[in-house]
């Protein structure tokens, strides 16, 4: 117990002793701006003999310094230590957040200098920013929001690794894009815009770009975004619109000898083939050449191909004559022309009917009206009118009436197939 105690004294005064002996130290001695290695390889690098303590530091004109200093400057992060060549410090790149901080291209000479342990990390924030700076290894857990690495300056790459880049440039030299322009997107959640009114005059970038009309929030139709791959924003103003069947009232199959070149396609339009089918008519062409943001889908009994060319499917068209066919005292669907149109009995039926008796609405197919009737609705003696396309008999008629006719007599009069 005793002996424990002696040791104990003895070794403190010997380590007093020692500190004393210390009192002059070897230090790293470099400043960057004379020798890069300063930051990179310290082996590279001599020493000095100092009075107490060596320090790292960056000089506010950025320059990396390794010193014997006793006390820091003021105004700089500084490390400061006290034993034989311990001015080792790592040191990272910094940046906290700014926009260039996500473009390994943009990244300042800001330098972060760590304490002893520590490694470089680049961080993505919740705000999506990257931040750049020393840290611990404990701190960086989450590998999709943190990754570290422990050689000088070594936290300059892009971050995630596969962070959207998209190409940055505007003028006229925009249009046909180039690889030196592929920039990585400040923030991790932005897209790539086009944007431009001809190909001298166009602008692309990243929608987290300050000051940029296309932002991720923008409807404007002539922003174009994009983030399904990196360069994605690569559309020259004009491009060729290919080739497609084009016709307004085709055949169900169409040949694709009728084929022919449709015109350019800016940015904004798609290059492809549509068929559409409307009112029974088939039409077929250059999506280009559909109404300006009128989609080609389902909804618009339309669909599209891309190839060219392509726009030769077959297609289901009911050519079936069909009329509005009903009667009614009522103001309901059959007053409106709003009833359904169905095939007429006679298939080689070309006509249909709508008139008005008093407060009786008949619409049908014109072979279905007796002779009488024929003759009121075809000399429009009555209020009846004949029209001879399939589900023409739309017409409205008002609610109100001047006569009341029973039904059973205007049947009797002038229907012969009802029922
Ligand atoms: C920077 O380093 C160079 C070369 O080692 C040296 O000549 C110069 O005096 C240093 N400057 C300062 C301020 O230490
Ligand atoms: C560091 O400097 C030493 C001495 O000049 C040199 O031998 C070594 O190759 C350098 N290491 C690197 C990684 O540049
Ligand atoms: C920056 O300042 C340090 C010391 O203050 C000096 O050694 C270095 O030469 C300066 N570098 C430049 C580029 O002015
Ligand atoms: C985003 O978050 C980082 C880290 O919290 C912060 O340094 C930076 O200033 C923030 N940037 C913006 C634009 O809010
Ligand atoms: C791409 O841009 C670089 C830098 O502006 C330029 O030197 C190079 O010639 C360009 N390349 C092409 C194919 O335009
Ligand atoms: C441009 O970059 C892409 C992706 O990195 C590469 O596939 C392509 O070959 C490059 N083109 C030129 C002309 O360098
Ligand atoms: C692209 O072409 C369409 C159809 O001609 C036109 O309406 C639109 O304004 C054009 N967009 C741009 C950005 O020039
Ligand atoms: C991204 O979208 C463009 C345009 O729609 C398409 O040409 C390209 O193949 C897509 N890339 C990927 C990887 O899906
Ligand atoms: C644009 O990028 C797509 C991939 O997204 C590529 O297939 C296409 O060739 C590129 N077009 C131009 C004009 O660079
Ligand atoms: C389409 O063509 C058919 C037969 O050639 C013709 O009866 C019909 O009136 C045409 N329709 C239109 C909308 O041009
Ligand atoms: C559109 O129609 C096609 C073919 O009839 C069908 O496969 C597809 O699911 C439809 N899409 C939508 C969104 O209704
Ligand atoms: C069908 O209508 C046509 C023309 O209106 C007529 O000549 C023919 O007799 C009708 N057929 C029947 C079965 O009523």
């Amino acid at each position: 117990m005793q002996n424990n105690i002696l040791t104990t004294l003895l070794a403190t005064a010997l380590f007093a002793c020692g500190l004393n002996l210390a009192s002059s130290l070897n230090c790293y001695q470099c400043n960057s701006s004379a020798d890069p290695n300063c930051i990179t390889n310290l082996t590279a690098v001599t020493t000095v003999t100092c009075d107490k303590s060596c320090v790292t530091y960056q000089a506010t004109n950025l320059t990396l310094i390794r010193d014997c200093l006793d006390d820091c400057p003021a105004g700089v992060t500084c490390q400061q230590c006290k034993t034989d060549n311990c001015n080792t410090n790592l040191v990272c790149q910094n940046c906290q957040g700014q926009e260039d901080c996500s473009v390994p291209s943009k990244l300042t000479d800001s330098l972060a200098i760590c304490s002893e342990g520590d490694v470089c990390i680049t961080q993505l924030n919740d705000n999506s920013t990257i931040s750049r700076s020393c840290g611990t290894a404990a701190s960086c857990t989450d590998s999709t929001k943190c990754a570290t690495c422990d050689v000088a300056k070594c936290n300059v790459q892009l971050f995630p690794a596969d962070r959207l880049q998209c190409y940055t440039c505007s003028g006229d030299s925009c249009d046909a894009v180039n690889n030196s322009t592929l920039t990585p997107c400040g923030l991790n959640n932005a897209q790539c815009y086009t944007l431009g009114s001809s190909a001298a005059d166009m602008q692309r970038g990243c929608t987290s770009d300050s000051g940029t009309k296309c932002t991720a929030e923008s409807t404007d139709a002539n922003c174009l975004l994009c983030n399904n791959e990196t360069g994605c924003n690569n559309l020259t103003y004009n491009r060729n619109g290919g080739t497609c069947v084009q016709c307004d009232n085709c055949s169900a199959a169409q040949e694709a000898t009728a084929a022919a070149a449709c015109p350019e396609s800016n940015y904004t339009q798609s290059v492809g083939c549509y068929t559409q089918t409307k009112d029974n008519v088939v039409s077929r062409g250059c999506l280009n050449a559909l109404a300006y943001n009128v989609a080609c889908t389902n909804e618009t009994d339309c669909s599209s191909c891309d190839t060219a060319n392509c726009n030769i499917e077959l297609v289901e068209v009911d050519t079936t004559f069909k009329c509005q066919r009903c009667y009614t005292y009522n103001y309901d669907t059959c007053t409106e022309g709003k009833s359904e149109a169905l095939a007429c009995d006679n298939t080689t039926e070309t006509k249909c009917f709508a008139g008005k008796w008093g407060d009786l609405v008949v619409r049908d197919c014109l072979d279905e009206a007796s002779e009488l009737m024929q003759y009121q609705c075809v000399n429009e003696v009555a209020d009846c009118k004949v029209c001879d396309e399939s589900g023409c008999n739309l017409w409205a008629y008002s609610a109100a009436g001047l006569i009341q006719m029973s039904l059973g007599l205007i049947m009797g009069l002038l229907i012969i197939h009802f029922v």
